[in-house]
């Protein structure tokens, strides 16, 4: 069982200085306050950075408490763990940094959520300790930002939905981004090139990152074959081109592992996967096969030394990304077909109301942070959920009512 009373803090957000963090920093101050229900606090392993970020959040925000903390010091992170019920972690690339905050979470039994979308390192981290997790009653859910949450809460939903409508789950889902439209921060092309330049010198990683099961418990890899999206392709039901989705890659993970921990709800033949619509017509085309050669060229060029360089000189560096109103103007909408074994058809629609990794992201860990601290029952069993599994119609709710997400049912045949 996990902590229900006895911390100081309910939640503590470890990294609030990232880029991400200050955004989620803010949100909390603005939602929340720091007088009221929900005790909180800031932490990173600059006092001087958490100190300046105090006082850019304006008056009222001297009391907000701050711990001090290095992702490499196990002392410090089991002392900030024993303080709090649910550490929240902004802290990337999570495959360089965020192994001892697990463990300490896992350890203490603290419940923990994050914005990781590196596969490769949560198969690490559910290998060596969800033993541990299930004894101490740490409740761990990874990837809470725009991967994973709106491809997981929307295959969800879509399910929900064609249970109350058919009766029956879609054996069959296409996710199809219509707009995304936001940048990228520092930490997630430091995460997306940290990746590349590990497949490029472990081909036993590279044939795991191709498997849509790697994070699923064994007796859940099914043997279906799942349809990936590798090229520019004509889309009949949207009337558009179509492009391989960067986020494909970790949301489709996470979705089926979501169906294995909640009992094979979408079924044991179900399969998912995601692209993004680039248009009709000859703008549409060459659209979808510019996005195709321009992401085969960052990956390629990551992969390697020689050219790592001049990626890494031309895109944001760590801290930095979007300015304040290029969030504000962002917006997604991302649509769900989905069809039954004997032809059901269901279309949804999922937006979001900020840009996609940033402010949109920040609202949903913040929420999701908020859902385990209050919303999940302390009998909820310890274990490496995902936000769908554990957060489930809670989690809904609040992306609905606090978070700027819309879930919507717009076709039904
Ligand atoms: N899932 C999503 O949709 C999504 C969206 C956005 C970001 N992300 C991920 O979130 C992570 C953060 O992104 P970002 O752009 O906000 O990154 P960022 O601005 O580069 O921030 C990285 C943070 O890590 C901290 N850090 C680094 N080494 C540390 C150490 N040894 N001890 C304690 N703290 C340490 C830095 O502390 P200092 O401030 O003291 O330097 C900083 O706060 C990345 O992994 C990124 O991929 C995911």
């Amino acid at each position: 069982m996990s902590k229900s009373t006895g911390t100081t803090y309910d939640l503590v957000i470890f990294g609030a200085t990232s880029f991400v963090g200050q955004i989620l920093t803010q949100y909390l101050f603005e939602s929340y306050g720091i007088t009221g229900e929900v005790r909180w606090a800031i932490a990173g392993r600059s006092e001087s950075k958490l100190s300046s970020l105090k006082s850019d959040l304006g008056t009222g925000a001297a009391e907000l408490p701050v711990i001090i903390a290095d992702a490499t010091d196990d002392k410090a992170l089991t002392s900030m763990c024993e303080q709090t019920r649910v550490v929240i972690s902004t802290v990337g690339p999570y495959a360089l940094y965020g192994e001892p905050l697990v463990k300490a979470c896992v350890e203490t039994g603290t419940d923990y959520c994050d914005l990781t979308g590196e596969v490769q390192w949560i198969r690490r981290m559910v290998e060596r300790y969800e033993d541990q997790a299930k004894k101490s009653g740490a409740r761990i859910v990874h990837c809470c930002g725009f991967d994973s949450i709106p491809s997981d809460m929307g295959v969800y939903f879509l399910q929900q939905q064609s249970e109350k409508t058919f009766g029956e789950t879609c054996q069959d889902v296409r996710m199809r981004v219509k707009v995304a439209k936001g940048g990228l921060s520092g930490g997630t092309v430091a995460s997306m090139i940290n990746i590349a330049k590990e497949a490029a010198a472990d081909p036993k990683l590279r044939k795991e990152l191709a498997n849509p099961f790697s994070i699923c418990p064994p007796e859940h890899r099914s043997k279906v074959r799942q349809p990936s999206l590798k090229g520019a392709e004509f889309d009949k039901t949207f009337n558009a081109w179509l492009a391989p989705f960067v986020m494909g890659a970790i949301n489709t993970r996470i979705v089926h592992r979501s169906n294995a921990m909640q009992n094979a709800r979408y079924g044991k033949e179900f399969t998912y996967d995601e692209a993004m619509m680039t248009g009709r017509g000859t703008k549409g085309r060459l659209a979808a096969y510019g996005i195709t050669a321009g992401l085969a060229g960052f990956f390629t060029a990551s992969a390697i030394k020689p050219t790592r360089w001049l990626v890494e000189k031309f895109v944001p560096q760590p801290g930095e990304g979007p300015t304040p109103e290029d969030q504000k103007a962002g917006f997604y909408d991302i649509r769900f077909v989905g069809r039954t074994q004997d032809g059901k058809t269901m279309i949804t629609k999922v937006t979001g109301d900020a840009d996609p990794g940033y402010g949109s992201t920040s609202k949903m860990l913040g929420e999701a942070g908020m859902c385990l601290a209050f919303d999940i029952p302390a009998e909820q069993p310890g274990g490496f959920w995902t936000p769908a599994s554990a957060l489930s119609d809670k989690l809904l709710e609040r992306l609905t009512s606090k978070a700027g997400l819309t879930f919507e049912v717009l076709e039904t045949r």
